[in-house]
């Protein structure tokens, strides 16, 4: 039915209205946007934010413009809307698609109430390099893990059902390989070869287009040389031939035009018809299509039909959406940091911040402690804890560490407040005196280090990933107070914190937490809440690491662990003393903590891993138990994770792979068994000859805590 309304329409429709169609537009004038909206010149606006004002241009769209088209009205609601959650990265820690489900619902109904309909998450860019800013906004480096976050968020974003006036289209992005830039460095150049791309960077964008999702975004990098908004073979032959994707692609932000300063376009209007031709649908601002399709198409360098299939991928989303039918926006409700929402987003933070370290069980505080210091730049940074991408979240709505400490367990501890510097930059040390002495005063330190929001995100990349400003000086010279130490990073990313993590008693990785951080981070130090988190990236020793991830192919010479670092080597040492192994002389070949790794206030062990069978046929499915059990004194969660090698491929397979994972909960002294039933199919990926299967053979399976320990098990796909 839906079909046939956009036929009908789009017969009806000019050359003109219908590349308004294919145009979005971030106004700030209105009466400049509405005499565009009012000629048909426009499709989708970004960035009101402002109900009455939404309705107001949707009036004009609805009722003054010749055909009444209702625009889209769309934003970046990337980690909450006013309420605000962990960063993408930070909620990916949780290894909880629920949560994650439920946090990107509640954006979608808090940013629904002021009119926005579309917003450009979730960003599923595959992302092993800390040093790009925007980390902070993906869910890591392992594709399994980012599908299932990707498809959590397209799900709470959407609503059970597009057309309901809660629900925000989601939009997969970027389209492809954005995370890949080289040396970390935003909007870089990217060289992934298909056979990479089709097994990490595009398994997320597949999940995506199998959940439902509405719309895709193309990407700033050019890979292999072609850029992102002109990749017909990404955007066409896989997107909508392979995977049959039938919504809508919007560019980025002017990345049509940016192909000029590629040097992959002469000027607009080649920029356009690249686009268009690749399988472009909407032009984010940069006004391209608009303003040169016409003579495109009377060039006949672009045909009818590609700008028809253009409108129909737009206006079959308003159809889906029911803005022909609800253009307008219902009076607000009071939605916004509704009660719910925050405790939402406080279980969120509980969920997503790691215990990195917990030397003799500082951690969680006990009664014992009757004064604490809190020290450093982050404990009471309201704006800062919120993290990249939030336009619409507001300090004042912003619960710190110092305040929920105060508020919650001021009864319990007495606090002495000591920011020491008064930003993560911050090089002047006068303030670490005042804070030494608070800590000598007190039973325990707590440290709130890491960077502010600005750090990370877009166009924020770092060459440098140690802590910023004098903020390791601090924590050296706390450390050396002698009482318990514990650090808390708030970061958009892993930082380099081995100095750090040495010095520190207990280190907690709270990522950019958001509106909640403050009173789920005060649960965990005081022990309300036991962390159950774990890393969705690799934590490098150093940035010369980089970039580094766990799923790495090996190389003929493996690291051996027994390697002699830079200062074992004898200074006499001739060259060829040092066995020639793949790693770092002065880094070795071991991160600071694996992908997958978290520690929990109790301890869980693992027994008896079995598999049904050891010998399977590709249509087969693998049973696998495990017996877990908590050996500590503390009711706890463990993330139990399952990972497998395809030992010998016909191409280089990752050393591990995650294949599943599940949170468990167990009261102390508790035992269950854990099962994961994995079908054989869940094996395959793209081999020498560019087709997608399982190579039947042996592997390897791990579960266990982390991507480093598991118990293993080998089983054998057998050839039909
Ligand atoms: O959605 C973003 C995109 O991720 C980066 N450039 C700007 C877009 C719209 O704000």
């Amino acid at each position: 039915e839906i079909e046939n309304k956009v036929e009908a329409l789009l017969g009806k429709m000019t050359l003109e209205e219908k590349l308004g169609q294919m145009n979005q537009l971030s106004p700030w004038d209105f009466n400049e946007l509405a005499g565009k909206v009012r000629k048909g010149e426009v499709g989708s606006i970004l960035n009101y934010t402002d109900s009455a004002l939404v309705n107001k241009i949707q009036r004009v769209a609805v009722e003054e413009s010749r055909l009444g088209i209702p625009l889209l009205v769309s934003r970046d609601v990337i980690h909450g809307y006013k309420t605000i959650f962990p960063i993408p990265l930070g909620q990916a820690a949780t290894f909880n698609p629920q949560i994650v489900e439920r946090g990107a619902r509640i954006a979608a109904v808090e940013a629904s109430a002021d009119g926005i309909r579309w917003t450009f998450a979730p960003m599923i860019d595959i992302s092993r390099d800390p040093r790009w800013g925007r980390i902070a906004e993906s869910c890591g480096e392992d594709p399994y893990l980012t599908s299932v976050m990707g498809t959590a968020m397209i799900k709470g974003f959407q609503g059970s059902s597009l057309n309901s006036p809660t629900s925000m289209a989601a939009c997969a992005k970027h389209f492809v390989a954005y995370g890949a830039s080289e040396g970390g460095k935003d909007y870089n150049s990217t060289f992934v070869p298909e056979r990479v791309l089709r097994n990490v960077y595009l398994p997320p964008f597949k999940a995506a287009v199998d959940a439902g999702c509405a719309t895709f975004m193309t990407s700033f990098n050019d890979n292999d040389g072609v850029p992102g908004t002109a990749n017909k073979f990404v955007l066409k032959d896989i997107l909508r031939d392979e995977w049959k994707f039938d919504g809508m692609v919007v560019t980025d932000w002017a990345s049509a035009a940016e192909m000029i300063n590629h040097g992959f376009c002469a000027d607009g209007k080649d920029a356009a018809e690249k686009s268009v031709n690749a399988g472009v649908d909407m032009d984010m601002v940069s006004e391209t299509f608009i303003k040169n399709l016409k003579r495109s198409l009377e060039e006949n360098v672009v045909s009818m039909q590609a700008i028809d299939n253009a409108v129909r991928n737009i206006l079959r989303l308003k159809f889906r959406m029911g803005l022909f039918d609800n253009p307008y926006i219902a009076t607000p409700q009071r939605v916004k940091y509704a009660e719910e929402h925050l405790k939402a987003a406080k279980e969120a933070v509980e969920q997503s911040v790691i215990l990195l370290k917990n030397s003799n069980g500082t951690l969680p505080l006990t009664d014992n402690v009757r004064t604490i210091a809190v020290v450093g730049p982050m404990a009471d940074a309201p704006y800062e804890q919120l993290g990249t991408w939030v336009f619409d979240g507001e300090k004042e709505h912003t619960v710190t560490p110092l305040k929920a400490i105060k508020e919650m367990y001021g009864d319990k501890v007495n606090v002495i407040f000591e920011p020491a510097l008064a930003y993560s930059r911050d090089k002047d040390r006068s303030g670490i005196v005042k804070a030494v002495s608070a800590a000598r005063r007190a039973d325990a330190v707590i440290v709130f280090v890491g960077e502010e929001s600005i750090l990370s995100g877009e166009a924020h990349s770092l060459a440098n990933l140690d802590l910023q400003g004098a903020q390791s000086e601090l924590i050296k010279s706390l450390s050396a107070v002698g009482k318990p130490l514990v650090t808390v990073v708030m970061a958009g990313r892993q930082l380099t914190i081995g100095k750090e993590v040495e010095a520190s008693d207990a280190v907690l990785y709270s990522f950019h937490p958001g509106t909640m951080g403050g009173p789920a981070i005060a649960d965990i130090l005081f022990g309300k809440v036991n962390p159950s988190a774990k890393t969705p990236v690799t934590f490098p020793r150093m940035t010369g690491q980089l970039p580094m991830y766990y799923a790495h192919n090996n190389t003929g010479r493996p690291a051996n662990p027994t390697e002699m670092l830079i200062d074992e080597i004898p200074v006499e040492a001739g060259q060829t003393s040092v066995g020639c192994r793949s790693f770092y002389l002065d880094a070795g070949d071991t991160p600071l903590f694996p992908f997958g790794y978290g520690l929990s206030y109790t301890t869980f062990e693992y027994s008896n891993l079995k598999l049904a069978s050891d010998m399977l046929t590709v249509g087969g499915e693998l049973l696998v138990t495990v017996d877990l059990k908590n050996t500590g004194r503390y009711d706890g969660v463990e993330v139990v994770q399952l990972y497998i090698q395809d030992k010998i491929g016909s191409v280089t397979r990752p050393v591990k792979e995650l294949k599943a994972f599940r949170r468990v909960a167990l009261k102390a002294g508790e035992s269950t068994v854990v099962s994961f039933s994995l079908l054989v199919s869940e094996l395959a990926f793209w081999g020498y000859d560019m087709t997608y299967g399982v190579e039947p053979g042996d592997f390897r399976l791990w579960v266990g805590t982390s991507s480093a320990e598991g118990l293993s098990a080998d089983f054998t796909v057998a050839a039909r």
